[in-house]
This record gives C-alpha cells, sequence and structure tokens, in this order.
C-alpha cells in the first residue's frame, strides 16, 4: 500500500560524534503511535521517493525525534546526514511495528538491551509513565563500537539518580577502554555475570522480560544464549520472555 506523508521541518539537530546524530522534526498530522513503533522518513528525489524505517525515540506529539547513524555507502543517510534546522524531511501519517511494552511480558525486571541507534525506542518507552507503573526494576544496556558513540548518557544517568533503586543504566564498548564502562559485548558480558554484576539483578526466565534492538548478529548471539537459560521469544499465543527489533 502506498505511503501518506505529512510534510515536517527539522527543529534541531544535535550530533553526538561524527555520523552519530538525533534530529528533532516538527510534523502535523502524524497518527497517534505508541514508544516503540517506527515511522518512515524520507525525501522525494526527482521521480523517486526515498525513504527508510526508524524507531521514534519521543512519544507521539506534534515534536518527534529520531537517533540515526550514517551509513555511509547508504542511500537515505549521508542525505539525512547533510541536513539541518529549517529543512524539510517527509515523514509518514502512520505508524507501525509492534516492538512494544503492549506485547511485552510483565516480569519483575524489564532488560532493554541495545546496540547503537537500537537504542531509540527506549528512549521513547522511559520518557513515559508505561514502564515505570509495569516493572519493579528496569535496566538498559547499550552497547557501542566507543566511548564518544554512548548517546543520552546524561539522560539515562538522570534517570538513575531520579529513580534510585529502580533503573540501571549500563554502558559497553568493544573498542577501547572507557573508566566507569564495560568493555565487551553485550552477550559476552552476559555470558561472564558481568552485565548481572554491574545491574545487580539476574537475567533469568523467572524474573526478567528482555527486549532486544539494533544489530541483528547481537539479536541472534542473544537469543541463543537465553535459550540455554530457558528464555524464549515471547509471541501473544505461546507466552516467553524475549522481544526483538532488527534494524537490517
Ligand atoms: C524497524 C526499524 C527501525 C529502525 N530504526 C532505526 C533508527 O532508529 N535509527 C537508525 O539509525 N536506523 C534505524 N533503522 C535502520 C534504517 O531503516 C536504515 O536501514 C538505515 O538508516 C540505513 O539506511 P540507508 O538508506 O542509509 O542505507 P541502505 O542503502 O538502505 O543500506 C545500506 C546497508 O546498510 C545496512 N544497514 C542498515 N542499517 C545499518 C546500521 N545501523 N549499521 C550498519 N549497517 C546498516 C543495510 O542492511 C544495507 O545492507 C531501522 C530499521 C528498521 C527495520
Ligand atoms: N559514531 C558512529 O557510531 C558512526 C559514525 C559514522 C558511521 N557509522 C557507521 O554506522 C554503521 C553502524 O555502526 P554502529 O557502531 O552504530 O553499529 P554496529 O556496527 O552495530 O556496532 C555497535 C556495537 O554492536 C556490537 N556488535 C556487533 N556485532 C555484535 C554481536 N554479534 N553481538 C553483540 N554486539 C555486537 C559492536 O561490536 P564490535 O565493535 O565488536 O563490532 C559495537 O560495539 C557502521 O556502518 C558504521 O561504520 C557509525
Amino acid at each position: 500500500m502506498a505511503l501518506s506523508w505529512c510534510p515536517g521541518t527539522i527543529i534541531d539537530r544535535k550530533v553526538w560524534t561524527e555520523g552519530l546524530f538525533t534530529i528533532r522534526v516538527d510534523v502535523e498530522g502524524v497518527n497517534e503511535f505508541v514508544p516503540g513503533q517506527f515511522l518512515q522518513i524520507g525525501y522525494q528525489n526527482d521521480d523517486k521517493h526515498i525513504h527508510r524505517p526508524y524507531s521514534v525515540a519521543s512519544p507521539w506529539g506534534r515534536e518527534i525525534e529520531f537517533f540515526i547513524v550514517r551509513v555511509d555507502d547508504g542511500e537515505l543517510t549521508p542525505w539525512l546526514w547533510e541536513r539541518g534546522a529549517g529543512d524539510p524531511l517527509d515523514v509518514s501519517q502512520g505508524a507501525a511495528g509492534s516492538f512494544t511494552l503492549k506485547k511485552t511480558p510483565r516480569a519483575e525486571v524489564l532488560w532493554l538491551v541495545a546496540t547503537g541507534t537500537g537504542l531509540a525506542p527506549y528512549i521513547a518507552m522511559l520518557r513515559t509513565d508505561e514502564p515505570w507503573q509495569d516493572y519493579r526494576k528496569i535496566v538498559v544496556v547499550h552497547g557501542a563500537r566507543v566511548g564518544e558513540d554512548l548517546a543520552y548518557a546524561d539522560e539515562f544517568n538522570q534517570m538513575a539518580s531520579d529513580r534510585p533503586g529502580r533503573f540501571s543504566y549500563i554502558p559497553t564498548v568493544t573498542r577501547e577502554d572507557v573508566p566507569d564502562v564495560l568493555r565487551g559485548r553485550i552477550p559476552a558480558l552476559l555470558a561472564d555475570g558481568s552485565l548481572e554484576s554491574a545491574a545487580g539483578s539476574p537475567m533469568n526466565a523467572d524474573n526478567s522480560a528482555v527486549m532486544l534492538c539494533g544489530n541483528p548478529a547481537m539479536l541472534d548471539d542473544m537469543e541463543k544464549l537465553l535459550e540455554t537459560r530457558q528464555m524464549k521469544r515471547h509471541r501473544s499465543k505461546s507466552p516467553g520472555h524475549i522481544v526483538l527489533e532488527r534494524y537490517w
């Protein structure tokens, strides 16, 4: 089905590091969506509309936030990277996707695990009351190559001080040593106990729901590891523990 487009305008752009950025877009007419869903964004290039799906990093409203990384040989992101305040951008009228808290099982601990810009849907969720009402403890695990890529760290650190004992933010990096940051890929840090130790909570079938978002290799490796803990994909007809969103 053809997509309907709403004309948006970029309000501002925050650059976290070269190629990694957040844009806020002013757009009217986007249908109500829930945190975790994605919209399409793009532009008309001669006779072709170029667009891709992006998780929304903010709750529904007239101002919508996206957290994006430039894929150097990509079709859309090099164009997006060049845009700034005042530039036009098309946003799809309707959102899609079932990577939402409604489709996630309830548990004592909610683990929100992301690589790279896979963090976006969690930012939208955590800016609402819903996860705080439904889970006793929430843990964000962010995997990045280097310390500079740990975007949104200030916001998460603020959440941790606002909600003592209820929220843990665990940044991790793979390609350099950073003080007070775990080094290694997320599945390895789970396997050796570092993540659970940093969170102060175990990740198991009795106490945890796990959301996974970003690099598909991380999703696959985590799912395999969680299977050894008797944790499986959550489906409406067959309840489990894991929900995931593959970015490519
Ligand atoms: C549901 C969903 C939500 C998404 N949300 C976000 C988001 O919030 N932020 C975001 O930055 N991206 C997000 N993506 C990825 C996004 O849709 C595009 O695929 C990405 O921005 C590349 O677009 P492009 O046109 O520049 O590259 P393309 O020309 O489409 O692709 C180039 C190649 O890069 C691969 N690729 C795509 N994304 C990445 C990546 N991050 N790292 C490495 N390789 C990649 C693709 O498989 C492809 O082979 C999401 C994807 C999906 C399916
Ligand atoms: N600053 C930026 O982030 C930036 C800027 C410009 C362009 N780019 C481009 O954007 C694209 C995406 O880069 P990205 O760094 O956002 O995402 P990414 O390549 O998915 O890497 C993010 C993190 O995921 C880890 N990872 C990869 N496979 C994994 C697995 N199987 N299990 C667990 N973790 C795994 C990576 O570890 P490893 O280091 O071990 O691979 C890294 O720590 C790349 O093409 C990159 O060149 C990025």
